[in-house]
Order: C-alpha cells, then sequence, then structure tokens
C-alpha cells in the first residue's frame, strides 16, 4: 500500500527549498522531525476539501476499515464531534428533537459537544462496578427507547470503555435500527478491534458511525484518529468532511497526517499477524492472573484491567507497585488498575512483576452506588451559566456547571445540569474530587 503523503512530505524535505510559507520553523528545529511538517502547500492537498494525496491516503484507510474514513488530528474529540453532529443535523432535517440515547459512561467530550449543540441526552441505565463501565442490554435499550417521549436519533455507546468492556453492538444495532435510531459507537479505545480474526470493530457489527483514536492502538502519533461512516449512508458520507472542518483547526498537522498515512501500510502489512499472536498471550496471561487472584476486568483483548483488592492492593496502589519497576500503566483507580497492551509489550516482565508482588490482608469496599441524579439545567444552560467553585461537602443541592474529571478516565461522575445529590457527593470523595463548579444563584 502507498503512503502519498508521507511519500510527498519526504520529497519536500529532501529538496533544497526556500521556505516562504508556514510553519515559522522553515523546515528546522531542535526535535528534528521540522522538515516534515508542512502547511497546505501547492501539492499537499487540504484536510477538509481533499482531493489530492490525503484523499488517496483516506482511500486507503477505508480499504482497510471497509467504510469511508475520514482522517482527524485533533483526536478522537474531534471525530466524536463531527459523528454528534452528523446525527443530529439528520435528526433537524427530519423535523426530529435533538435527544441522543447514551450509556452513562460517556467521554467528557460527548457532554461537552451535547451541550454546544444543545442536544438532550436520553441516559440509559446499566450494570457495571463503576461509572466507566456500563453494561446495556438490548432489553434495557429497547424498553427505554420505546418508552421515550421522543424516539432519539440515535444510540451513543462508548465500546470498548475505559475499562476494557465492550458492548454487544451488533445487538444494539438491531434494536435502533428496527426504529430507525443511528448506533453511534465511540470507540476511541478500539481502532485495533479491526484487525483481528473475526473483526470485532463496531463498523462491522452494525454501527452507523464510529470514531476512534488511531493513536491510542495503532502505531500512530499522538492526535491522529479517524471518524467512520456507513456506506449506507450516502448522506452522512458526503457531509462528514464539512463536519469535521466545523470543529477542526484549519492548521491541521502534517506530521499526524503521515502518521496516519504511514500506519496504513502497517496494518495492510505484519500488523493483523502480531495482533492476532499478542491477543492469544494476553488472553493467556489474563486466565494466569485470574487464577492467581487478580480478577481481571471486561473482554478487550488488548486492554487488561485488574481488580486487586482481594489480594491487598487498590488499584492505585498496585499501579505505584508496578511504577517502582519502571512498569507504567495507563491508568489506576481505587479499585481499578488499566493496563493497555500492544505486539511488542514485554508479557513476561509484566507477569513476572505482578505474581512476585507480596500479598497482603483483602481490602473490602467499592465505589458507592450512584443512582442517576435528577437534571435540574440543560447541558447547555448549565455550561454557560455563572459559575463558582465549592467544596464538595457544600455542593449537596447544587446543580453542577462542568464535568468535574481529571483526564485520565475524564468520564463524568455527574453532568453539568444535573443535582448533586448526596450519593453524588460521596462518589466525589471516593474518587477524590474535592472542590466542584457549581451554578451561581444569584
Ligand atoms: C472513551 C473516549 N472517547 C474519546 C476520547 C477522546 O479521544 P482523543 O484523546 O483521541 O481525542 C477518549 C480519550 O481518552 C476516550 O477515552
Amino acid at each position: 500500500m502507498e503512503a502519498p503523503i508521507y511519500d510527498f512530505l519526504r520529497d519536500y524535505a529532501a529538496r533544497d527549498v526556500l521556505r516562504l510559507h508556514m510553519p515559522g520553523h522553515k523546515g528546522c528545529g531542535a526535535l528534528g522531525c521540522e522538515s516534515l511538517d508542512l502547511t497546505e502547500i501547492p501539492g499537499a492537498d487540504s484536510l477538509y476539501e481533499a482531493s489530492g494525496i490525503i484523499a488517496k491516503s483516506e482511500e486507503n484507510a477505508a480499504a482497510l476499515f471497509g467504510c469511508p474514513t475520514f482522517y482527524s488530528c485533533e483526536g478522537a474529540s474531534l471525530a466524536l464531534r463531527a459523528m454528534v453532529y452528523l446525527a443530529l443535523r439528520q435528526a433537524w432535517s427530519a423535523g426530529r428533537r435533538p435527544v441522543i440515547a447514551a450509556a452513562r459512561n460517556v467521554h467528557k467530550s460527548f457532554v461537552y459537544t451535547a451541550a454546544l449543540l444543545d442536544a438532550e441526552i436520553l441516559w440509559i441505565g446499566g450494570e457495571g462496578e463503576s461509572h466507566l463501565s456500563c453494561h446495556l442490554t438490548p432489553e434495557a435499550v429497547a424498553r427505554a427507547l420505546d418508552a421515550a417521549p421522543d424516539m432519539p436519533a440515535a444510540l451513543y455507546l462508548t465500546s470498548p470503555d475505559y475499562l476494557g468492556h465492550m458492548a454487544d453492538v451488533a445487538a444494539l444495532a438491531e434494536v435502533c435500527h428496527r426504529r430507525d435510531v443511528l448506533v453511534l459507537v465511540d470507540c476511541a479505545h478500539g481502532a485495533y478491534l479491526k484487525f483481528l480474526r473475526p473483526s470485532l470493530h463496531p463498523m462491522d457489527l452494525g454501527a452507523d458511525l464510529s470514531c476512534a483514536s488511531a493513536h491510542k492502538t495503532l502505531p500512530v502519533l499522538t492526535g491522529g484518529a479517524y471518524l467512520h461512516v456507513a456506506a449506507r449512508h450516502p448522506a452522512l458520507v458526503r457531509e462528514a468532511k464539512a463536519a469535521m472542518a466545523l470543529f477542526g483547526s484549519t492548521s491541521p498537522s502534517y506530521l499526524i497526517l503521515a502518521s496516519l498515512d504511514l500506519a496504513n501500510q502497517t496494518l495492510a502489512g505484519a500488523f493483523p499477524g502480531q495482533l492476532e499472536a499478542a491477543a492469544g498471550t494476553a488472553a493467556a496471561l489474563r486466565a494466569r492472573l485470574a487464577q492467581a487472584g487478580f480478577r481481571p476486568y471486561g473482554d478487550e483483548p488488548m486492554k487488561l484491567t485488574l481488580r486487586p483488592k482481594a489480594l491487598g492492593y487498590t488499584g492505585t496502589a498496585l499501579c505505584e507497585a508496578l511504577a517502582r519497576q519502571d512498569i507504567l500503566c495507563e491508568f489506576a483507580d481505587e479499585d481499578f488498575l488499566v493496563m493497555m497492551l500492544a505486539p511488542d509489550t514485554d508479557y513476561v516482565r509484566l507477569e513476572q512483576a505482578l505474581l512476585s508482588l507480596p500479598r497482603r490482608a483483602a481490602i473490602s469496599g467499592g465505589p458507592p452506588p450512584l443512582p442517576l441524579p435528577p437534571r435540574r439545567l440543560s447541558l447547555r444552560r448549565a455550561l454557560f451559566a455563572p459559575r463558582e467553585t465549592v467544596a464538595v461537602e457544600r455542593a449537596v443541592g447544587r446543580v453542577l456547571a462542568d464535568v468535574q474529571v481529571s483526564c485520565p478516565p475524564a468520564v463524568p461522575i455527574v453532568v453539568l445540569g444535573e443535582e448533586i445529590t448526596p450519593q453524588a457527593a460521596a462518589a466525589f470523595s471516593y474518587y477524590g474530587v474535592t472542590s466542584v463548579a457549581v451554578c451561581r444563584t444569584e
């Protein structure tokens, strides 16, 4: 597979060109990659009006993913905004209300997007051991959709979620499509799922739109991401670029574009075989760790999430113990430790480090239950309301003005516009949130 963007950048860098164009570093700098960092000069194409090398590279990505695919240089966050906008636009033009049904474990960028676009979210409850994970059943989704005063335009799923749980996209899509509801999947953590055999990618399981951070699980620079649109929606495919342009910078990074471009070669070459082998190794490791009492969570092949309290470690303590051996994990909280695996992970080192840790007295307890708090303001009104920051103990009864989460995992505990109930305050305290932004009540 060709790499037309990278080839163009490399050829340009090799020429003795007097650069009288952006960027200001003129191709030189301490990083060493500046010569490849270009702007829209003749021949370099233009991301949001692509018809040359970028269009060709995106066609290569589309061939790999089996559906129209568009590049983002601003993460899945940008593709996610475009995806939500496209679904809402379709709803607006069909005279439907801008309602999106969603499992609660969304990334904060979804909440911000809904707030900025003045959409309503119909939260659908599901089992899960933490606010980071939500197991939606087709029955629960069918019930929620049928009971909704206005049929939502779309169901929004986060799959895989931060802890590695994967939604049953195929079954949920069937329920939704019977009701003319689009399925949008935030697959930020799962770009690699396409390259398993069989593919576990949401676009192969019935999703209509999906975004994925190429940079999280594929060999791509940070910021590289995809928007995927099902080919059976030609209008959405046609509008995808404009939707991305609505939210994106007019100066997309050519370094990231080149990285996405080169990744196509890797994905068309050795990567699937290496991934397949690594997924087998990871599954065997997960089974051995389960036997050793680490209580793995989730079913995502390349994410290893452990619940180590029975062995006497909080997730955070286990993370710190590994860090002391120079093993740095993706995320930890009181209950979970999340590790992101890759084909070249040193599985032996990881297993030895985990199994050699001394066992301690079991720790009990888990996240406090958090019933859906009552909504007092629309997302948009809460986002734009005057606000103040107060200590969590003083916030009960107030209305949250901003998502109050660190990144990672950036999954809101309470959503803006919702009342902070005593249970919500307890959840904030459990996760170490000491102060929150609330709407001011003059
Ligand atoms: C579930 C989820 N969705 C979306 C995003 C945003 O992705 P990006 O950082 O590529 O913009 C993240 C980032 O961590 C995420 O975890």
